[in-house]
């Protein structure tokens, strides 16, 4: 009966720590790889579009006709992109790979498109100024747009020769 016990104390115990050190995972459980949503569910998912920025200047007030705005397309490398939303124009040009020429919203790039952010449109002929017959539903698309942008790009100006819109 000692023999055994000594056996245990002298041999099994030490050998089990020292495997325990070199392995340890082999006697855990398998630790459990949870994505950081999953690790915290209140944590909201990381947005793919640009976050807020910081460091805006101060709006501009300058102003530009809608021919003059057209310039801003993107079609000339050596110019801005302006994207006008409600007369407000925002200088977009760090997104270029989004409203440069030929991307997923030139659309919108070098006019004010407002009429067709507030509808959730990409078709050319809703990528209008005049917003006025929009219900209250695509107003507030419109401006959380507005809003969206006003956090994100600079202010250069204003259309000078948009149609007057009281809402
Ligand atoms: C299946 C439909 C659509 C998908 C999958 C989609 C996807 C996306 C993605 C991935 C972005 C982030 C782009 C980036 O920051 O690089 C984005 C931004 C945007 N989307 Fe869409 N979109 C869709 C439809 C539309 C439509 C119909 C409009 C028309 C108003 C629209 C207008 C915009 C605008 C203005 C931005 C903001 C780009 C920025 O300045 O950061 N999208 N969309």
């Amino acid at each position: 009966m000692f023999s055994i016990l000594k056996y245990v104390l002298i041999l099994v115990v030490p050998a089990s720590v020292l495997l325990y050190r070199r392995f340890p995972f082999t006697f855990k459980e398998t630790p459990v790889v949870t994505t950081p949503a999953q690790a915290d569910p209140k944590k909201p998912l990381k947005s793919i579009m640009q976050a807020p920025r910081e460091d805006l200047a101060p709006p501009k007030d300058d102003l530009y006709t809608t021919e003059q705005l057209k310039q801003y397309d993107g079609s000339d490398p050596s110019k801005p992109i302006y994207v006008a939303i409600k007369g407000t124009i925002f200088d977009v040009t760090t997104k270029k790979d989004v409203y440069g020429p030929g991307r997923s919203y030139s659309i919108f790039a070098g006019k004010d498109g407002s009429r067709g952010l507030g509808l959730s449109s990409l078709k050319a002929e809703d990528a209008v100024a005049d917003y006025s017959t929009l219900d209250d539903k695509d107003m507030k698309t419109l401006n959380d747009w507005h809003a969206f942008f006003s956090k994100r790009y600079n202010i250069v100006g204003k259309v000078s020769d948009g149609p007057v819109i009281d809402k």
